[in-house]
């Protein structure tokens, strides 16, 4: 019998209707559309706004879309993951309630928290799931609402981060396309350059913790790009040395969307021409856990059943990877 693989054999995203242009972002903050089109690539973003709005409204949507775009029945799946690292509460986690909205009664659900790379070790986990020919359809999502843990007085995050989500279904297939390899790394002592201080077990909310902003994401930008850079270009290069890939073999790479700038050096140092680069940044800024599934989804129409994909992203953690696959439909 041949391999079972794990196939994505659908995507969808979701983004809320709210656009954060440059513009506006000029007249909150000390910037200009220079600096940050210059700078970052961004030209804007979407925000969830509203009261009472979590990440799960826009997984919610996500999913719904997917499955009936892909026409599954919600009680047919059996595992629910969701990346994300502003989940709607600390617990439960946020795919349980995703799963009761949208009717995926007989799934088991747990999130996944590894930031802008939550999505790739969520995907590569959901796969072991199909893999083990113990599950037969797992959703995975990556989203988060991150306006939720934005300073809009700080200018060095409040320009790049924005509000997505997508998903896609995996199931079962021997076809040989599918999910064929993946290489994750961490690092833990690059927390110190992103990260969320309070809130977690070490500094719980109080009054103080709030007043000194620290339940807002803090980034010293410089050593995270310079270690995303290499940490993607490390990863892309060797999952295509191990499986025996040159560039010309590659449809798409898809990056994680955290700096234009970032996105061009990997292409460089991976010898990657920019036109099979995924790249929606100008439009939804950095969603974190959001960004590779929202990049399938834009680019669904240009994806062909075969084609060899590479997805990569590096983020908060320090947290990083590939997942080389072939696109099943
Ligand atoms: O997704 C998770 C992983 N995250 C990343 O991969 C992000 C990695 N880092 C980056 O993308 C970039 O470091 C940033 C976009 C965050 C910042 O760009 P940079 O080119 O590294 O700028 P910088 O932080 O070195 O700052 C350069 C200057 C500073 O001014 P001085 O000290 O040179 O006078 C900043 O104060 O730009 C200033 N600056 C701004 N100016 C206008 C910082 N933010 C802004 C802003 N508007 N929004």
């Amino acid at each position: 019998m041949s391999k079972i693989n794990a196939a994505i054999t659908g995507v969808h995203g979701y983004v809320p209707d709210y656009i954060l242009t440059n513009a506006e972002l000029e007249t909150m903050v000390e910037t200009s559309d220079e600096w940050i089109t210059t700078r970052t690539g961004i030209k804007e973003r979407r925000i969830l706004k509203g009261e009472e709005q979590g990440v799960s409204v826009m997984g919610i949507e996500a999913v719904k879309g997917l499955l009936e775009k892909t026409n599954t029945n919600p009680e047919d799946i059996e595992l629910v993951i969701f990346a994300t690292v502003t989940p709607d509460m600390p617990f439960p986690d946020t795919a349980n309630l995703v799963a009761a909205a949208t009717g995926m009664k007989n799934a088991f659900c747990y999130d996944i928290s590894a930031a802008c790379s939550g999505f790739l070790y969520a995907l590569t986990t959901g796969a072991k799931f199909i893999e083990s020919g113990s599950h037969k359809k797992v959703i995975v999502i990556g989203g988060d609402k991150m306006s939720s843990i934005i300073d809009y007085s700080d200018r060095t995050t409040c320009v790049i981060f924005g509000d997505g989500a997508g998903a896609v279904l995996l199931e079962a297939t021997e076809d040989g396309n599918g999910v064929i390899d993946s290489l994750h790394r961490s690092d833990g002592s690059g927390a110190q350059y992103l990260h969320q201080k309070a809130g977690g077990s070490r500094y719980p909310a109080t009054a103080d913790t709030v007043a000194a902003g620290e339940h807002f994401a803090f980034q010293n930008g410089r050593p995270v790009f310079k270690a995303a850079v290499s940490g993607m270009s490390d990863v892309v290069t060797k999952v295509m040395k191990r499986n025996e890939l040159v560039t010309d073999d590659i449809k798409w790479l898809v990056p994680h969307q955290a700096n234009k700038r970032i996105i061009e050096t990997v292409s460089r140092m991976a010898d990657f021409p920019l036109e099979r680069v995924m790249v929606n940044i100008h439009k939804f800024g950095n969603t974190t856990a959001g960004t590779l599934p929202l990049c399938l989804w834009d680019y669904e129409d240009q994806l062909k059943k075969g084609d060899n994909v590479i997805l990569t992203a590096f983020g908060g953690g320090f947290t990083w990877g590939a997942i080389y696959l072939k696109w099943a439909y």
